[in-house]
Formats: C-alpha cells, sequence, structure tokens
C-alpha cells in the first residue's frame, strides 16, 4: 500500500529534468512525516531512540546542507573541534585523565561495540591485525552478559569470534550481571583453551534498563587481564545526572564505553560516542596506511583527524546537534529531561502495579519498563500470545505505540519514555487502552 503510493508520487519524466512541482512535494513529505513511528506523540513509548530537540534538528538540517563530513579536520574543522570539546565535557562525568582519554563518534552503537572489540582484541592479540592468526596461548574470546545487545554477538562474528567463543555470562532476575558466578564461567572456558580478553557489561540493557555492577566487573576483569567494555549505548546518558550518576559506579576503572546520544540524549540519530580510556589503544583498532587519506608528517590537520580510529571514512559530523544543544543551553538541558523520564518510568511503575489485573516484572533503573497483562493464571503459551497480540492491535489501532521483549522466556509489554510531553494521565489512558483489548482477546481466545 505504502509502497504503492510512494510510486504513485514518482514523476514519469524520464528524458529531461522535471519540472518542480510543490503539490508533489508537498505529498513526499506529508507521507514521510504522517507514516511509521510519531516519535513526538506522548503515545510514542516503545523504542530508545527520540523525539529530537528542535534545535538539534536544525543543526541537522545545517549540516545535511554544508555537507562537512567530519572523519578528516580538512573536510569538517568545527565537527572535528566540537568533538574534542565534548569529549572534554562529557569525559568529566567518567572521571578518566583528561590527557590520556579518547573519544571518537560512529554511525550508531552497533558499530561502536564492533570497534571496541576490535582494539581490545588488537591489544591482546598484537599479531592478529597482520597475521590473522592469534598465534599460541588460546582463540580469542569474550565473555558477555546472557542480556547483551545482539550487535554484541554480531560484532564477535564479524571478528571471527564463533558463537563457541562467545561466552555467556549469568544475569540476576534484574537482568544485571552476577560477577559472583561469572568467575567460574570464564575459568570454565579458559580450560577449553580460549583466551577471554574482553569482558562487556552493559550500562542501561536493552530489555529492561538493566546496569551492570562496573565497579565490581572491572576488578574482574583486571584480575583476569580482561578488557572491560561498557555498552552504555542506552544508559551512559545518565551520567550527566547528579541523581543517576551512580548508576555507572565504576565506570572510571573501564577501558572503553559505548554511548547513543540518539538515545538519551535526544539528538538525531545516529550520533554515538565511543570512548577510550587510554587514548592510544583507539588507534590500534585499525593499522593501515593510506596515503590518499593519512599524512605521515602531522600537521595541524592530521592532529585533529579521527579517520584512523573509525571504521567509516565519509561520516556525518553527527556531534553538531550535540555540541551545539551543549553550547546553547548546558547540561541542565539534558539532565532535567533524564531525571523527568526516570521519575515518570517510577510513576508508571506505581500505576501498574497498583491494577490487579497487570504483573510488572521488575523495577525501573532508568526509563524502561517490562510487564504484562494478566488478569488471571494463564499458560505460558497463552500469555506469550496474548502480549504479543496487545502489542499489534496497539500498534494497529494508532494511538499508543510499545514494544515487546521476551522476559525468562514469555513475552512481555515494553515501555521506553522518551518524550518529556508525556505524564501520568497518558499511562493511565494506556493501561485502560491495554485492559480493554487484553479482556477482548482472552474472550476471544
Ligand atoms: C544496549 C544497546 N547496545 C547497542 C545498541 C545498538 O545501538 P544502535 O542502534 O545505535 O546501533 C542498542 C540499541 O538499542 C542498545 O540498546
Amino acid at each position: 500500500m505504502l509502497t504503492k503510493l510512494a510510486r504513485e508520487l514518482m514523476t514519469r519524466e524520464r528524458e529531461k529534468v522535471a519540472d518542480f512541482d510543490h503539490g508533489r512535494l508537498a505529498e513526499i513529505l506529508d507521507l514521510y512525516v504522517g507514516t511509521g513511528i510519531q516519535v513526538h506523540s506522548p503515545g510514542y513509548m516503545g523504542r530508545q531512540f527520540s523525539g529530537v530537540f528542535p534545535l538539534a534538528g536544525v543543526v541537522d538540517f545545517v549540516s545535511s546542507v554544508v555537507n562537512q563530513p567530519s572523519s578528516f579536520y580538512e573536510a569538517g574543522q568545527l565537527p572535528n573541534v566540537a568533538e574534542r570539546i565534548m569529549a572534554e565535557e562529557l569525559n568529566r562525568y567518567l572521571g578518566w585523565d583528561p590527557d590520556r582519554a579518547t573519544m571518537i563518534t560512529t554511525s550508531g552503537g552497533s558499530l561502536a561495540n564492533l570497534t571496541a572489540l576490535l582494539a581490545a582484541r588488537n591489544e591482546a592479540f598484537p599479531e592478529i591485525w597482520a597475521r590473522g592468526d592469534p598465534g599460541g596461548g588460546g582463540l580469542p574470546a569474550i565473555g558477555v552478559s546472557e542480556e547483551a545487545h545482539y550487535s554484541v554477538v554480531r560484532a564477535a562474528g564479524v571478528l571471527g569470534i564463533g558463537e563457541s567463543q562467545v561466552i555467556r555470562l549469568p544475569v540476576n532476575r534484574r537482568g544485571q550481571l552476577r560477577p559472583d558466578r561469572a568467575a567460574a564461567v570464564l575459568a570454565a572456558a579458559e580450560r577449553r583453551n580460549l583466551r577471554v580478553f574482553c569482558l562487556v557489561a552493559s550500562a542501561g540493557t536493552t530489555s529492561m534498563g538493566a546496569f551492570d555492577p562496573l565497579d565490581e566487573l572491572a576488578d574482574l576483569a583486571a584480575r583476569r587481564g580482561m578488557w572491560l567494555h561498557v555498552d552504555g549505548a542506552h544508559g551512559a546518558s545518565l551520567v550527566v545526572s547528579d541523581r543517576h550518576r551512580a548508576k555507572l559506579r565504576g565506570i572510571e576503572k573501564a577501558d572503553s564505553l559505548t554511548w547513543d546520544a540518539h538515545k538519551m540524549l535526544f539528538v538525531p540519530a545516529p550520533c554515538t560516542l565511543l570512548f577510550y580510556r587510554r587514548g592510544e589503544t583507539a588507534a590500534g583498532a585499525f593499522r593501515q596506511r593510506a596515503s590518499y587519506v593519512f599524512d605521515d608528517e602531522p600537521d595541524i590537520y592530521s592532529s585533529f583527524d579521527s579517520g584512523d580510529k573509525n571504521f567509516e571514512c565519509t561520516k556525518r559530523p553527527m556531534i553538531m546537534p550535540l555540541w551545539t544543544l551543549w553550547s546553547v543551553y548546558g547540561r541542565a538541558l539534558f539532565a532535567e529531561k533524564i531525571d523527568y523520564l526516570c521519575a515518570l518510568t517510577g510513576e508508571a511503575h506505581r500505576i501498574l502495579q497498583a491494577e490487579p489485573d497487570f504483573a510488572v516484572l521488575h523495577e525501573p533503573e532508568a526509563n524502561i519498563l517490562c510487564f504484562r497483562y494478566q488478569p488471571r493464571e494463564i499458560g505460558a503459551d497463552l500469555l506469550h500470545r496474548l502480549q504479543l497480540d496487545i502489542r499489534d492491535q496497539l500498534r494497529g489501532d494508532g494511538r499508543f505505540f510499545i514494544s515487546k521483549v521476551d522476559v525468562h522466556g514469555v513475552a512481555a509489554l515494553r515501555l521506553v519514555l522518551m518524550n518529556h510531553r508525556i505524564h501520568a494521565g497518558h499511562l493511565t489512558m494506556l493501561v485502560a487502552e491495554i485492559r480493554k483489548i487484553g479482556a477482548r482477546l482472552l474472550l476471544a481466545a
């Protein structure tokens, strides 16, 4: 249907440049804006990307027009300077040595996770980049939480680290990695001739928004000589909030951090920040020469380049909306919104807990909350189906958008509150809507 509408909006002119048609452009824009997820609606409660601050959209538009890719200073001078400044500004909350830490931007958290794993692997296996062979001492392996985002395992696959070399570490009921049980699992892996060079922890898991105990995991990583990578794609932004910073206690000991600004810093996607505590390790990810872009004689231009440290050659100047907002409004803009959304999620938890026909699955640590509509004892299969059907109907009706995720093997409904225009009244309306749909589905079952 949408494909048909889209095709109908295309000019039939093939020989010469078509006359500009205002009506056609207006219809294309209407179709674009009116379809897909409505991130600025208070009914949007289901995914981790945000409705952006309007000013960020304006700056992004300017970026599209000036078109200054940002891997190289010669092309994007201000974006490269702004990256340095934002690295310093945000590093204050990470507590890393400012003379040593470094930050690059990448097109998404998935690519940041891949890049950090590559740097970690190349540090642990110095010969592998040149020879493709890890040498003696065991096959490269990584330790990841059972709740890790799929991009981590995908990144391992890209690096030639097979699934049997990805060591799944147990989590508790709240989805947090358990350091007390991880050590034994890692030791067992090493007895299988695996060398676990990197431990990947999460600061805000995708399913439940759980924060792993970074402090203890950093100590575990140090004891076993592993790199600690923290996937904070969702939750790293909480460090800018005085109220929530403690959830990342121990981040000061991590080796690298993935931080999606297009999630909880509310700028256009993609805008990911990849931090390294020891800046020199960033250069270890890619060990290449390419005379057409990399200069052997360092100067002001090459000293600002990030192209040697990131996968992309041509890269959007994605820092510009973030740096501009930070410059114009300061940190509090972000901290206040984060505080509001986390408090609102706490409110959602209270509202749902008070409803006897809903089961809330965990206390929210940030702005993600999983629950089920469960008016009575129901077998697991039907319970699972019921949640999926509720999600589908809500999505089809179009007033609310929430997501679903499996929790302990059974589907759950998932709220991700990213919009400060949502208030408790919207949550109450959502509860009523789910109850109406759920009761109808159960009757028909
Ligand atoms: C914890 C976590 N890591 C990584 C990612 C992937 O980030 P991106 O979508 O920016 O590639 C996500 C996305 O939701 C995530 O929640």
